[in-house]
C-alpha cells in the first residue's frame, strides 16, 4: 500500500526509537523513570469529576455533540477571558470549542494552507505545529529559538521575502518544549509584525494557568490589535488535568475560526457533551485547583534543578509550562545520545532535544509528570551512573 506524499514528510521517529530503547532497558529488569511524555499524571479537583459523573446519569447524554461546542461551554469560555485575561470575546464567533488544542493546530491548516504556502514555525517547537502545515502540503519556515533571546523568535532576521510569502506564524508561550514566556513587549512587535506583513498568528497557551514563583502569563489577544491578526489556543489537558478527555478551544479572529468550523463540521460530531460540562465546572467553579496544580509543579521543578546543580548539571529555572529544558551537561553535544546514555546507565528516560527540531541538539526536554519522590530517586540515579 503506497501511502500518500504528504505522510511520508512527517517524522516522529525519535519518539518511537526512545519508547523502544525504554522497553529494552525494562526487559532487563530495570524499571523506568518516565519523563519524557508530557501527560499530567494528576487528576482533577473533585468538583470536576463530580460534574462529569452527573452528567453520565442524564438520559440523552449519550447523543452526537455539535461540532462548534455548546452554546453554554462557548458562553462559559468568554466568560472566563473576561475575567482571567480582561478580553471580551463574542461566544458565537469568537470561540469554539476543540477536542484537545491538538485537533485545532492540527486543522487550522487544513483550513488556510495552500499547497506551497509559507508558515512560520519555532524551532524547537511542539511537532504539531510543522505537521499540520505539512499535512496541507505547505513550505515551514523555521523560527530558530535560543537561549540568548529568551527563546523568543527574532522577528527583525526574518527575511522581507520570507515574511511577504508567509501566511501564518505559530507561537506557544509558556512554551513546549523550551519553557520560556513571553511579555508584552514582544507580543506587541508580534502584532506589528503580523499587520505588517498581513500574517494569521496562531498563539498557543495550553500551558497559561501552568506558571511559577507568582508569575501570570497574559494572553496574546490582551495587545490592542491582536484580534484582528490572530487567534489562541486553549486546552483544559494542563490546567484541569483532563487530558484524555480531550477538551480545549480556540478563540479570537472570526474569519479564522469560521474557516476552522468548516473543516471540523465536515470531520468530526465534537467533543462528548458529558466532557464539556465537567468543562464547564471547571471554568466556572473554584480555581484554587490551578494554583494548587502549579505549586505541585514548581516543587518537582525545584527538587530536580537544584539536585542536578549540585551534580554540575545546571539547568534554568522555569516561570511557566511543565518542563525543564535542559543543556546538554558534561560535555555532551548529541542530545540522542545524551539521552540514551541517560536511559541506559540511569533508567531515567527523557526527550534528546533534536526531536523538537534542528536548534534543539543542545538540550534535553524532562517533563515534571512524577511525583516528588521519583524526582529525588531521578537525581540519586543520575549521581549514581555518572559517578558524581
Ligand atoms: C504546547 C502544546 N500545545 C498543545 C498541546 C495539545 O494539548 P491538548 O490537545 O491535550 O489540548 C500540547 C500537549 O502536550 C502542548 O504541549
Amino acid at each position: 500500500m503506497e501511502r500518500a506524499r504528504r505522510i511520508q514528510r512527517l517524522s516522529s521517529a525519535i519518539f518511537t526509537e526512545m519508547n523502544e530503547h525504554k522497553a529494552r532497558v525494562e526487559a532487563k529488569g530495570r524499571k523506568v523513570i518516565n519523563l519524557g511524555i508530557g501527560s499530567p499524571d494528576r487528576s482533577p479537583a473533585p468538583h470536576i469529576r463530580e460534574a462529569l459523573a452527573r452528567a453520565l446519569t442524564r438520559p440523552g447524554i449519550f447523543g452526537y455533540p455539535t461540532s462548534e461546542g455548546s452554546p453554554e461551554l462557548r458562553q462559559t469560555v468568554a466568560h472566563w477571558y473576561q475575567r482571567r485575561f480582561g478580553v471580551e470575546l463574542d461566544p458565537v464567533k469568537e470561540v469554539l470549542v476543540l477536542m484537545g488544542s491538538q485537533d485545532g493546530l492540527a486543522h487550522l491548516a487544513t483550513a488556510f494552507i495552500n499547497p506551497g504556502d509559507v508558515a512560520l514555525i519555532p524551532d524547537p517547537g511542539y511537532p504539531i505545529y510543522s505537521a499540520g502545515i505539512l499535512l496541507a502540503e505547505g513550505e515551514v519556515y523555521p523560527l530558530p529559538l535560543v537561549a540568548e533571546r529568551g527563546f523568543l523568535p527574532d522577528l527583525a532576521a526574518i527575511p522581507g521575502e520570507v515574511a511577504r510569502q508567509a501566511k501564518l506564524m505559530v507561537l506557544n508561550y509558556p512554551n513546549n518544549p523550551v519553557a520560556a514566556v513571553a511579555d508584552q513587549d514582544f507580543f506587541r512587535q508580534v502584532v506589528d509584525f503580523a499587520r505588517e506583513y498581513g500574517i494569521m498568528v496562531c498563539h498557543d497557551a495550553a500551558y497559561s494557568e501552568l506558571a511559577f514563583d507568582g508569575f501570570k502569563p497574559m494572553s496574546f489577544l490582551e495587545i490592542p490589535g491582536a484580534k484582528e491578526v490572530g487567534v489562541e489556543f486553549h486546552s483544559l489537558s494542563k490546567s484541569y488535568n483532563l487530558a484524555g478527555c480531550r477538551l480545549g478551544f480556540i478563540v479570537g479572529n472570526a474569519e479564522v475560526l469560521a474557516g476552522l468550523a468548516v473543516v471540523k463540521s465536515n470531520i468530526d460530531y465534537g467533543v462528548f457533551q458529558a466532557v464539556q460540562e465537567a468543562g464547564i465546572a471547571a471554568l466556572t467553579g473554584p480555581q484554587e485547583c490551578t494554583g494548587e496544580n502549579a505549586m505541585v509543579y514548581q516543587r518537582r521543578r525545584d527538587i530536580l534543578v537544584e539536585g542536578l546543580d549540585r551534580l554540575d548539571w545546571h539547568i534554568p529555572k522555569p516561570k511557566g509550562s511543565m518542563f525543564l529544558w535542559a543543556p546538554l551537561p558534561w560535555g555532551y553535544t548529541s542530545s540522542k545520545e545524551f539521552a540514551l546514555d541517560l536511559l541506559e546507565k540511569a533508567g531515567v528516560l527523557v526527550i534528546p532535544g533534536i526531536a523538537f527540531g534542528k536548534m534543539g541538539d543542545g538540550y534535553v526536554r524532562i517533563a515534571l509528570t512524577q511525583e516528588e519522590p521519583l524526582l529525588q530517586e531521578t537525581v540519586e540515579r543520575i549521581k549514581e551512573a555518572f559517578k558524581y
